[in-house]
């Protein structure tokens, strides 16, 4: 710096102290015009209050949107009784027909569903199996690979402890109905992406709605996602009750997550006592 610019700068540095301000220091080539880091300054942001998600009826991609997730009250320790959605399950998904559907025309407008990515690659349809007048629905996440061999849900391993499970209970397969969230196997069996739930979920639903069950029994986060729009953990809100629309909803865990976790059978033995103790109730 030669003397001139110094003087011109000590007169500035003078100016500045007379003013008050005191702390001068060099910007970085390139920093000239951003704004100076916050990351020191700033403190640390509040988490976001934690929301317990009201399930409510998913819908079709198309229908109009679901009612806002509410924050209920502290909820007994058991049982969430969210508020019943001011909309009916069966208004829900509608129905290209007017009053109430079979299965069988279900399973007709389904047809040779090409409606989706898994279509490719699967071998059958799982269109869904059982009584269609049953109190209960077994939801689960899609069909794997013995079932699309055979067209018919949970018929491989983890439908042996399904049914194991349904008799440790008194009940009987051929009076519940069971499906899936997709009809179609995915790859691998990897979860359902969403483009595929949306396409398949509205069959799912006027499923449910033609059989008009009591109890809705969803096995795995994946269903739990689906049918209720909880995003939780399923370990954590396994067990409880929910509304879904007229009709009860009960999460549990998946069969198959219990193949791989054997010690975790009693959780799922103690769900079916609940769904037992329900239906005779109701
Ligand atoms: N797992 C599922 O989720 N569904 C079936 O049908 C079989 C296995």
């Amino acid at each position: 710096m030669d003397d001139e610019t110094r003087k011109e700068a000590k007169a500035w540095l003078e100016f500045y102290q007379e003013l008050g301000i005191e702390g001068f220091y060099r910007r970085e080539p390139g920093t000239v015009g951003k704004p100076p880091s916050l990351e020191v300054a700033q403190p640390a942001a509040a988490p976001p209050p934690k929301q317990v998600v009201s399930p409510a009826p998913a819908r079709a991609a198309s229908s109009p949107a679901p009612p806002k997730p509410v924050v209920p009250p502290t909820p007994p320790a058991a049982v969430i009784r969210p508020p019943a959605p001011t909309f009916s399950l069966f208004e829900a998904a509608p129905a290209p027909r007017s009053g109430p559907e079979t299965l069988e025309q279900i399973r007709q407008d389904l047809g040779d569903c090409r409606r989706c990515k898994l279509a490719p690659t699967r071998k059958t349809i799982v269109f869904g199996e059982g009584n269609p007048h049953a109190k209960l629905v077994f939801i689960g996440e899609g069909p794997g690979a013995d079932e699309d061999e055979q067209g018919l849900p949970f018929v491989g391993r983890a439908g042996k402890l399904l049914n194991r499970m349904m008799q440790t209970v008194d009940l009987k397969r051929e009076d519940v109905y069971i499906c899936n969230i997709v009809k179609c196997r995915p790859p691998g069996n990897r979860t359902p992406e969403k483009d595929e739930v949306d396409s398949c979920s509205p069959f799912l639903y006027r499923q449910i709605e033609a059989i008009k069950p009591r109890l809705i029994c969803c096995l795995g986060a994946p269903a739990v996602r689906t049918v209720l729009g909880i995003k939780e953990g399923i370990t954590k809100i396994r067990g409880q009750f929910y509304d879904f629309g007229s009709t009860k909803a009960l999460a549990t865990v998946h069969p198959a997550y219990v193949l791989r976790n054997p010690r975790e059978e009693k959780i799922l033995r103690e769900d079916f006592e609940k769904i037992r103790d329900f239906l005779k109730s109701s």
